[in-house]
């Protein structure tokens, strides 16, 4: 099963990739180095498990192929302009990133944060066109939902708070992974289940699974910051510590974390109950989240 996984997570990956290259603006006029930037974060070697994420849902729920590959490439525009921002000098100052230099490294500053805006605005514009979905109420769907997870009360507030910093309380670590990774990820779910007008009952069931994945991908990310190997990871490591960062790991210690999150695991598989085998491949990428080395 892990293998079979590991293929279809690589298959939707090359697909969102092809599909990314066709979408993005290409590098050409006075621009152009705007365009190659946008282009060097959005199709670099990243998992693509958001993208994964929503094709395996889409097709879970017979949602049309396109429709499901648009959407993905919406999450991998915003999740790769949230890298470019995260990596600022001005916010986790990191110079790696996907095994490469961070954006503002390969180019300059000015570029991050222009290609990051560019590419957040990408997103919307590939939802918003009618060939994710004929229908224009749907599509408006779609770009609410990215929006509120990408905003104030999703990614963007959540990395406030990871700047601002949360006291030694773990409840104020759990809503800021919420806000800050768990949004994102729970929109990976969200826009298949618009796609597909999804009853009720499924939604609540799919959210409740995407919620707690969503706090361990962030738990296994912090996990991999404290025992990982910048080699293998592609970023640095042991950067939460020395920047003071609050997460489960810098609270809890690395044992205790791992306890919490292998119970996590099995309420995270839990709620896939009511799909049986149709979510065969979503129940067996908790554990791929839980063994990721990068
Ligand atoms: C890293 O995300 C940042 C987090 C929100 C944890 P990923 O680990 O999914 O990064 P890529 O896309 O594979 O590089
Ligand atoms: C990332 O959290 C959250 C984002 C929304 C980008 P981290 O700052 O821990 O992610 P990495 O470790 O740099 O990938
Ligand atoms: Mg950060
Ligand atoms: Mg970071
Ligand atoms: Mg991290």
């Amino acid at each position: 099963m892990a293998q079979a996984l590991a293929q279809r997570i690589a298959e939707a990956a090359d697909l969102v990739t092809v599909a990314l290259d066709e979408l993005l603006p290409r590098a050409e006029g006075p621009e152009a180095q705007l365009t190659e930037a946008m282009r060097y974060a959005a199709l670099g070697p990243g998992k693509r498990l958001r993208a994964y994420f929503t094709i395996e849902t889409g097709k879970m729920f017979d949602v049309a192929e396109r429709s499901a590959l648009r959407s993905a490439c919406a999450l991998e525009c915003i999740h790769a302009y949230s890298l470019i921002h995260d990596d600022l000098p001005s916010m986790d100052d990191d110079d790696m990133r996907r095994g490469r230099p961070s954006l503002h490294k390969a180019y300059d500053e000015a570029t991050a944060i222009l290609a990051g805006d560019a590419l957040q605005t990408a997103a919307f514009e590939i939802l918003a066109h009618p060939d994710t979905h004929p229908d224009g109420g749907i599509r408006a769907e779609l770009v609410t939902r990215l929006a509120q997870a990408s905003g104030a009360k999703g990614m963007a507030g959540g990395q406030m708070i990871d700047i601002l910093g949360v006291r030694d309380d773990l409840g104020g670590v759990a809503r800021m992974q919420r806000l800050k990774t768990g949004a994102l990820i729970a929109c990976a779910f969200e826009l298949p289940l618009a796609l597909a007008r999804a009853k009720d009952s499924e939604r609540h069931a799919m959210m409740a699974f995407a919620h707690d994945l969503g706090l361990a991908y962030q738990i296994v990310d912090d996990l991999l910051d404290a025992e990982g190997d910048a080699v293998t990871l592609g970023k640095a490591v042991g950067k939460d510590a020395q920047k003071g960062k609050a997460n489960f790991v810098t609270l809890l210690g690395v044992g205790a974390a791992r306890e919490r999150l292998n119970l996590l695991m099995d309420q995270t598989k839990a709620h896939l109950e009511p799909f049986g085998v149709a979510a065969e491949f979503l129940r067996a990428s908790v554990d791929f989240v839980l063994e990721r080395r990068n």
